[in-house]
């Protein structure tokens, strides 16, 4: 296996079970992400990219096929990945603070408080430390779950529509500072997200999945450097390509 493959998914199916009735969520997925690669997943609603991240995530492990990380079976959850969750999922009772602490394992008292402090900084979200989560908007609770997932600093980062409850402006800010951070740490990425202009804005690649069950249907290469113009002309054809996949019964 090559040293660049950290993500291998092979032959990757799952089928949920309610009340008596199968629900195949995935189908037959064969998979790569390299070591600090960017990957966008888009697809339509229910199409499986939440049961995918959270597989790779270690949180489900009802499945048929193999998935590796580094050469290893996901046997669960670890501290190598950072997850985002598609809703913000805080504890009400902590604090914003305490919430992002809850999460970081390490350094003294001081250090995780300038760590936590710096993340804060980073999502825009500084003096919001002794807030609760009730007293948050939906975009300002998603950008503490973002802190929370970076402070651990990830090997793997799986974003599950991270920027979806964010009004335009914010959202776009915070996928520029998304392109910093990566620039900086690296981290490989897996992004799931409705955006295609925000695939192809962050993506090395952009994988485009079927209706449910899910399949891998395209992929396509970004291959245009970073930070990217989203004027630019084969920025704008590969997003005509990549919404025409997605929507091909329109025509
Ligand atoms: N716990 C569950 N029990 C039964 N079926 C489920 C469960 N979770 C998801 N499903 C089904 O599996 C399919 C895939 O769900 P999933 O949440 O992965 O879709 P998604 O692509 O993330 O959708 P969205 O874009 O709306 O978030 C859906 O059809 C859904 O109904
Ligand atoms: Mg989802």
């Amino acid at each position: 296996m090559s040293e660049q493959r950290q993500v291998a998914i092979t032959n990757l199916s799952k089928t949920y079970h309610n009340q008596g009735c199968d629900v195949p969520a995935l189908e037959n997925i064969c998979l790569s992400v390299m070591r600090h690669e960017i990957l966008s997943v888009v697809g339509s609603s229910g199409c499986g990219k939440s049961t995918l991240l959270r597989i790779i995530s270690g949180l489900d492990t009802e499945y048929t096929g193999m998935v590796t990380i580094e050469g290893k079976k996901v046997a669960g959850a670890g501290r190598d990945r950072g997850i985002v969750f598609q809703e913000p999922r805080l504890l009400p009772w902590l604090t914003v603070q305490k919430n992002i602490e809850f999460a970081l394992q390490k350094g003294n008292r001081e250090e995780r408080e300038r760590i936590i402090a710096d993340h804060l900084a980073l999502v825009g979200l500084t003096g919001f430390e002794k807030a609760y989560p009730g007293q948050l908007s939906g975009g300002m609770a998603q950008r503490v779950a973002i802190a929370r997932a970076l402070v651990n600093r990830p090997r793997i980062l799986l974003l599950d529509e991270p920027f979806g409850a964010l009004d335009a402006l914010t959202r776009l800010k915070l996928q520029k500072e998304f392109f910093r951070i990566w620039e900086q740490e690296r981290t490989t990425i897996v992004m799931v997200t409705h955006d295609i202009e925000e695939a192809v804005y962050l993506g090395d690649r952009v994988i485009v999945m079927s209706d449910r069950p899910g399949t891998i249907k395209k992929e396509f290469f970004i291959d245009l450097p970073k930070p990217r113009d989203r004027s630019n002309r084969v920025f704008l054809r590969l997003k005509g390509e990549i919404y025409r996949e997605f929507h091909n019964d329109l025509g």
